[in-house]
């Protein structure tokens, strides 16, 4: 997609011409009444051609109706064309989100996007099928009075409005000029209006249970300010401007009585050609008081357009190179070989080596922040390391199908998300296709068949309506239910567990340890009772593996970093 705006057009392009070859049509219509206004001022008031009235009185109300008509059809169908565009373009810019990875989404809040969604969108709109509009139409105006003026009535007395006409340009060149990196920054001023409004109301609980409110009250009066400040700012070179050029009419005004009446007194042009150039002024006049106005429409529109295309531009990093040889499935081993990632400013893995077996667990512990799911991103390959290789069944991460990577590996996570839609639907939402009994069968592995019974309507029950509400542990089992569906090659549980009793953990370890027999099991956790009977244990601080073997075995190191969570957690006996 090219960054001319007018490229939205295509496949419209002869419709959307003719319309506005129809808008130019109309426009000249209009130019005709004050035409038909000297004829009876001249022909049949002061030289008494009775018989002339009908007939030009009809021409008036024909010329009238029929621009009135042909405004409306174009109206209409201009309206038809760039919905259709803006329907195209909202779809396109949303696959493109789909398509967009881990990275972009880190970059770009959820306010941009939105703004880019709903409000870029619509200001496109609203050039393609207002701002041209009128601007065609004034430009028609424009020039169509001008030459009648000249070659019709009087070049001199039309010849002020050569003197009038740089200046206009000039002053419009200039408004154009000063508001375009203004409505740049009101555009991204605006953007994150939306971002403070939507995380405020997403994150709603959070800023309640923690009492940020007056905090969050701040945050939303600076951006608030700033959003006014940038109206303020565009209002106030709109109006430096204005005046001038709004003035200009009451100039012209005025020297058209003056001079215009000694014209007439002298005889150069007659009475009717002085009422005809009276009211073809305005034709004149307000085309250029509307440049004003119709330059910041259109400023605004190659704003917001480009913000568009930023979005449709922007490239996934992670590129699936979609080789011949495909992969059908995964078996399940992984291999870490000297991986490392950083993000946009922290270092979240150094140097992580490591090989699980098809059919093992692997056990990750470590504080927050230490680079636990970061390690498990890369197994999704939602992010691609900086430097090292992960392999899947031996096979190089980056040669295999991104649809088969995401298909073998499934992880349910801390945060969970759910959709507001049925229990039944959350739970198969990566497995659309599967049976009510299957998932009924994914949610007893993951312990949440009996609460799941007790909620209003069972499985049918719609998350989120009539006070549905799901408790954090209830949350992560239903997370973890969806995970179980897929049947992945590779399980992971990211803090999975961490909202549910030690009970549940343990009933539901068991299960898992049931259906993972062949499968390859992340656990992660802060917890060594999660990770303790896993086949290996990865020990992360920082980014780094630093201790890695079986539980007995990583206990038995005196010193070691596990040891001293383990004496922590279990109040120093260490009995394995
Ligand atoms: N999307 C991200 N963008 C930038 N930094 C991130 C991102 N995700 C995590 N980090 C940083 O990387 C480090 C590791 O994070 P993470 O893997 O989430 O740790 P853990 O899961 O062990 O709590 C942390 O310092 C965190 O702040
Ligand atoms: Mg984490």
């Amino acid at each position: 997609m090219k960054r001319n705006i007018f490229s939205l057009l295509k496949g419209n392009y002869i419709k959307y011409t003719i319309i506005q070859i129809f808008v130019a049509v109309a426009a000249f219509l209009g130019l005709l009444n004050p035409v038909f206004t000297r004829t009876i001022v001249d022909d049949i008031i002061t030289d008494g051609k009775k018989q002339l009235l009908l007939p030009v009185l009809g021409c008036m109300l024909l010329a009238t109706v029929l621009r009135l008509g042909i405004r409306y059809i174009c109206q209409m169908n201009l309206e038809k064309i760039t919905q259709k565009i803006v329907l195209n373009l909202r779809r396109q810019t949303f696959r493109k989100l789909m398509e967009l990875d881990f990275s972009y989404f880190d970059r770009h809040g959820a306010g941009e996007m939105m703004t880019q969604m709903t409000t870029d969108i619509d200001i496109t709109r609203q050039f393609l099928a207002h701002c041209i509009y009128v601007s065609l139409e004034n430009i028609t105006l424009f020039f169509g009075s001008l030459l009648i003026l000249i070659f019709y009535i009087d070049a001199k007395l039309s010849s002020m409005l050569f003197f009038v006409m740089p200046v206009v340009v000039i002053l419009t060149v200039s408004l154009a000029k000063e508001q375009k990196e203004k409505y740049r920054r009101l555009r991204q001023v605006h953007a994150d209006l939306n971002t403070v409004v939507g995380e405020n109301i997403w994150a709603q609980r959070v800023v309640k249970a923690f009492v940020r409110e007056e905090y969050e009250n701040n945050r939303m009066a600076k951006v608030n300010e700033a959003f006014r400040q940038g109206q303020i700012d565009i209002s106030n070179t709109s109006r430096k401007y204005l005046p001038f050029i709004q003035n200009i009419h009451g100039i012209i005004q005025l020297y058209l009585v003056v001079v215009g009446g000694i014209f007439v007194m002298k005889g150069i042009i007659t009475l009717g050609e002085l009422v005809m150039f009276n009211s073809m002024i305005w034709m004149i006049t307000g085309p250029l008081s509307g440049a004003g106005f119709l330059i910041n429409e259109a400023i605004s529109g190659f704003a917001s357009y480009e913000k568009l295309m930023d979005l449709m531009e922007a490239k996934p990093k992670i590129i699936d190179k979609n080789r011949s040889r495909k992969l059908e499935t995964i078996k399940g081993k992984v291999e870490f070989k000297n991986v490392s990632l950083r993000y946009q400013n922290s270092q979240a893995l150094r140097d992580v080596s490591f090989v699980a077996e098809q059919g093992t667990s692997v056990g990750i512990i470590g504080q927050t922040g230490s680079g636990k799911s970061s390690l498990i991103h890369l197994l999704g390959r939602f992010y691609d390391p900086d430097s090292g290789a992960v392999f899947l069944d031996d096979h190089y991460i980056k040669d295999i199908d991104l649809e088969v990577i995401r298909n073998a590996v499934a992880t349910s996570q801390q945060e969970v998300f759910l959709f507001s839609d049925t229990v039944s639907a959350n739970i198969a939402y990566g497995c659309p296709k599967a049976t009510a009994e299957e998932i009924r069968q994914a949610a007893k592995y993951a312990m949440a068949d009996e609460f799941i019974q007790k909620l209003p309507e069972g499985y049918d029950t719609v998350i989120g309506e009539r006070g549905v509400t799901l408790s954090g542990g209830q949350k992560q089992r239903l997370a973890l239910a969806r995970a179980i569906l897929k049947q992945p090659s590779v399980l992971v549980l990211d803090d999975t567990t961490s909202a549910l009793d030690s009970e549940t953990e343990k009933e539901i370890q068991k299960k898992l340890r049931e259906i993972c027999q062949d499968k390859t099991l992340f656990i992660i956790s802060q917890k060594i009772s999660s990770v303790k009977d896993c086949d290996q244990i990865l020990v992360l601080q920082d980014g780094a593996v630093i201790q890695k073997g079986t539980h007995e075995e990583l206990l038995a190191e005196e010193g070691g970093y596990y040891q001293s969570v383990y004496k922590h957690q279990y109040g120093g006996v260490i009995n394995g």
